[in-house]
């Protein structure tokens, strides 16, 4: 395994995998890795002869009173992770590298940031689209690896590949979790231990509501009532709840077809995500 941090350099190792016959996997991430972005790894390492794995805390799409000082960063651990999954080349590229001079442009999302972690981090997906866009131009993949776990970052790069016509397919992964239910993050390390141990509602709270939807309870008030009543349980605070249609992250009153109950949620220390797709079946009603 290599690890690189030019653009250059890791377009040349690229072009020579390609020159042998090779396909390419790409998996970007912010390093930390965990489970979660082993399941990726590993589903591209299965598809493509060669795997790059990129790891770049993107500054763009960190608010001004977010976590960008204290996002956990341990390269040499991270280093083994990807070695032991099979990466064949690490991109670790500086900021300066990726944006050497303040960027002249961006892109900006129009579509299906007015909800959820776009309307309570404003700016944040044209920073993940832009940083996101960057990447797969600099290592032109033959496919990239994304999670549900970030379900409106992957319906947002989804349109954004369609809309620019970027030659790549997008692949999404299931959500790894841990053992009592709650989904690896890399900001899990910073929950206290109280804060650790009630995590796994949130999860709980949204299977809970998939059921009620799975049983026939297709209105969206009544299912956001029964989780907001859950999640109102816990020690922290709730950013947004939310229950919509997928991937369009339309609201409706009248639940059909995939539907997906979302949740962002505050403790001291962390910001946690998760969320959980149903799809409503004719026969399920
Ligand atoms: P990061 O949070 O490091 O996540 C990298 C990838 O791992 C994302 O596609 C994310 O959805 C996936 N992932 C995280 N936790 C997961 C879990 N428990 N199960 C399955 N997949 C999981 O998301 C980002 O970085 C950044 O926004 C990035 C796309 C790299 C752009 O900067």
């Amino acid at each position: 395994m290599k690890v690189v941090e030019t653009i250059k350099a890791v377009r040349n190792e690229v072009i020579a995998a390609k020159q042998t016959g090779f396909s390419i996997g790409f998996v970007p991430t912010m390093g930390y890795l965990h489970e979660g972005h082993v399941s990726l790894i590993e589903a591209a390492r299965k598809d493509h002869d060669f795997v790059v794995l990129s790891i770049f805390v993107n500054p763009l799409q960190f608010g001004p009173n977010e976590d960008l000082d204290r996002y956990p960063r341990d390269f040499q651990r991270d280093e083994k992770i990807a070695q032991k999954a099979g990466v064949d080349v690490i991109f670790y590229p500086s900021v300066h590298e990726m944006y050497p001079t303040n960027m002249p442009m961006s892109i900006h999302v129009t579509s299906g940031v007015d909800v959820l972690c776009g309307s309570s981090r404003p700016g944040h997906f044209d920073g993940v689209a832009t940083v996101v866009m960057k990447l797969l131009q600099i290592v032109q993949p033959n496919e990239a690896y994304f999670g549900q776990k970030d379900a409106q970052q992957l319906a947002i790069i989804m349109n954004m590949v369609e809309a620019f016509n970027v030659p790549v397919n997008i692949h999404g992964c299931p959500t790894v979790r841990e053992e009592d239910g709650l989904a690896k993050s890399s900001r899990n390390v910073y929950l206290t231990n109280e804060d650790r141990a009630e995590a796994p509602f949130l999860y709980e709270a949204l299977k809970e509501g998939a059921n009620l939807i799975l049983s026939g309870e297709t209105r969206r008030s009544v299912i956001l009532a029964e989780l907001e009543n859950r999640l109102g349980t816990g020690s922290g605070r709730i950013d947004y709840v939310d229950v919509l249609r997928y991937p369009s992250l339309e609201q409706s009153e009248q639940l059909s077809g995939k539907v997906i109950l979302a949740v962002a949620y505050f403790y001291k220390n962390a910001r946690l995500i998760d969320n959980y797709i149903v799809d409503i079946q004719e026969g399920e009603k």
